[in-house]
């Protein structure tokens, strides 16, 4: 029920952190994946996954430039001999800083790559996914989808925003055998939070928080990665899962 044998993949910004962690998994559970991310990383994070098992693609794209995300959707999905079953949008961006200090070319910034690239990748998934008749799309979400964090008012919104569009797109494409869900994590261990994590003010603030009592590995998301693109979720549409030990509950 949970094998992804034979599936095939596009994950955006998993040359590290949370990607890198769901394209390994997505391949231990027999998927062919393609990475699409900026980094020139991506190549030896392909490499490291796809050494056994089906192959592992790497294609580098800026999901900031509308021209080249479509270029690089495209070459992706050339490697994938024109099947796509899964597409999780991981790329993202943060920047901490107060309301008052943030640039409005930072909110572009941050909104073209966080909200704007997602809409557009899940439609060009999606044209292949409704001739498929079936098909799998995973935003990626925060804990800041529903609380409003704090000197990070344009990710915050633009997390938000990842909320309601997956709603949306779930109501449109469901009628097709698309499922569109997201997934919200809550304080995870990745370079993007490096600078709160060695932060001698926030960092236990933020410890004090988690019930689960640490913070998140890229490991904690992958479960709900694979059951959510897999056919164990068929019937699940429109969610938001959080995965953040505990910290909107509480
Ligand atoms: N780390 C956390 O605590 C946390 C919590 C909640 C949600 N998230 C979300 O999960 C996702 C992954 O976060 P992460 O911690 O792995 O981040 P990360 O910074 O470790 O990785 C982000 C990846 O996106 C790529 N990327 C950035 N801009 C890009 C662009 N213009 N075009 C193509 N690729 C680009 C980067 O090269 C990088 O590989 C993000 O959407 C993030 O907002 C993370």
């Amino acid at each position: 029920m949970f094998t992804l044998t034979g599936k095939k993949a596009i994950i955006t910004g998993a040359a590290q952190g949370l990607g890198k962690a769901m394209a390994t998994a997505l391949h231990d559970a027999g998927a062919e994946v393609v990475i699409l991310d900026i980094s020139d990383r991506a190549q030896d994070t392909a490499a490291e996954i796809g050494k056994e098992g089906a192959s592992v693609h790497a294609v580098k794209g800026n999901l900031m430039d509308r021209e080249n995300l479509e270029e690089a959707f495209q070459e992706a999905v050339n490697k994938l001999e024109g099947r796509v079953d899964i597409l999780i949008n991981s790329a993202g961006l943060i920047e901490r800083k107060s309301a008052m200090d943030f640039s409005l070319e930072s909110w572009d910034r941050i909104f073209e790559v966080n909200v704007s690239a997602v809409f557009q990748l899940s439609r060009l998934a999606a044209r292949i996914m409704i001739e498929q008749g079936s098909g799998k799309i995973i935003n990626m979400g925060s804990i800041l989808s529903f609380l409003g964090g704090f000197n990070a008012a344009a990710y915050s919104t633009s997390k938000g925003a990842i909320a309601q569009l997956t709603k949306s797109l779930s109501n449109e494409w469901a009628g097709h055998g698309i499922q569109v869900n997201a997934i919200a994590p809550g304080y995870m261990l990745t370079t993007m939070n490096d600078d709160i994590k060695n932060d001698e003010v926030r960092s236990p603030q933020i410890n004090a928080r988690i019930p689960a009592g640490r913070w998140g590995t890229p490991e904690d998301v992958t479960g709900t990665a694979v059951f959510l693109s897999s056919a164990a979720s068929d019937y699940i549409t429109g969610v938001v899962i959080p995965v953040d030990g505990g910290v909107l509950a509480r």
